[in-house]
């Protein structure tokens, strides 16, 4: 199983081999006029090693919770005291393995391995003080619970948060994808595929250019009756390992879709999703079904969504390259082109008439 390495790694590979939306490089005329690399977008390389791990919601004070982030197995837990702070380790207790999240939590935090019994507090061991449990940072945002990982970056920096607007009402889901993060993230940001792919949501979707490194987007929202409502967004890479969306015209103008992807190991991730609703377009009774109807139709785009990242990245991993297709005995074909113009196509087209017309031997 291949091994999680963080974004940059997976950046600079791409700009060795000419994979990863480098396109032009080696001749490839893929005809993406809108699609924007993450490579391009991402304004930081690591997004200071915080990743979002669950939503707050998820961990109530006295419990634990377990994740894979990175290929590392990691425990949160929150204290029934100190206004409930969340704190993260490793899940893998440094004494036998054993799995600290099945552990119990006291008043104070300190987490008790199921095992063996022994006590950690502050990362050190009660019954053996030279053992010590590695610590994470951890940050709950009020939706998001954020850990930062230890990777080889010293510098530590405040989590990548994303500005939620005032007097607007929330909902959120999360969606496992077995694809490694940046194919999740080109997902987002290919304004080619919405409409063509999104078929029961969208009529269309017109990329309508850049500032900066903002991307504008038109969106159309299919209605009954054949109408279409409109919508225009910014869409934009904060890190790599996010998206957020802006809607500032047409229908639901001032919506925010905070999209934070996490690596679960280096071929599956998860996003999570946020979707922010200003108040003001909210109907006070019916935000509920709303709610409901938002979520299920912004859920059924990210499945669908789920199924082309993971489609991509697998043919990636096999060697397919943007506008020549998968290698063929570990060869990649040839443009049409060029393939007319060389010998062996020609020596295959004589044989291939030689047998017109001609039936496969029996076997019986
Ligand atoms: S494995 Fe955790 S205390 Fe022994
Ligand atoms: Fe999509």
């Amino acid at each position: 199983m291949a091994e999680f390495a963080p974004r940059e790694t997976i950046r600079s590979a791409g700009g060795q081999n000419g994979h990863y939306g480098q396109n032009g490089q080696n001749g490839d005329q893929v005809a993406q006029p809108a699609t924007v690399t993450a490579t391009e977008e991402a304004p930081s390389p690591h997004a200071g090693q915080w990743y979002v791990a669950a939503f707050s919601a998820a961990l109530a004070p006295g419990k634990t919770l377990v994740k894979t982030i990175a290929d590392q197995e990691i425990v949160l837990w929150r204290t029934p005291n100190d206004q409930g702070r969340v704190h993260a380790a490793s899940a893998v207790c440094p004494h036998w393995g054993g799995p600290l999240g099945g552990g119990s939590v006291d008043d104070h935090g300190t987490l008790t391995c199921p095992w063996h019994g022994w006590r950690f507090r502050h990362g050190h061991c009660l019954e053996r003080p030279r053992l010590k449990l590695p610590r994470y940072l951890a940050h709950d945002d009020g939706i998001l619970l954020w850990v930062r990982l230890p990777w080889d970056i010293e510098e530590i920096t405040a989590p990548p948060l994303q500005a939620r607007p005032a007097e607007s009402l929330a909902f959120w889901f999360d969606i496992t994808i077995e694809s490694d993060v940046y194919h999740v993230q080109e997902n987002y940001l290919d304004f080619l595929h919405p409409a063509e792919y999104h078929t029961t949501v969208f009529a269309h979707c017109r990329y309508m250019g850049k500032e900066g490194d903002v991307n504008l987007v038109e969106l159309g929202y299919k209605l009954p009756f054949g109408k279409t409502l409109t919508t225009q967004t910014r869409v934009w890479a904060p890190t790599p390992y996010q998206v957020r969306n802006e809607v500032y015209a047409g229908l639901g103008a001032g919506t925010v879709i905070e999209s934070h992807i996490t690596p679960i190991t280096a071929d599956r991730s998860i996003i999570h999703e946020i979707y922010h609703v200003p108040a003001a377009i909210a109907p006070k009774e019916g935000w509920p079904l709303m709610r409901w109807l938002m979520r299920r139709s912004a859920r059924r785009i990210r499945v669908e969504d789920a199924v082309f990242s993971a489609r991509r990245y697998r043919l990636r991993r096999l060697g397919f390259v943007d506008g020549r297709g998968l290698p063929v005995n570990g060869k990649t074909a040839p443009y049409v082109d060029e393939w007319q113009a060389s010998e062996a196509a020609l020596q295959v087209g004589q044989k291939l008439d030689t047998l017109v017309g001609k039936r496969a031997p029996s076997h019986y």
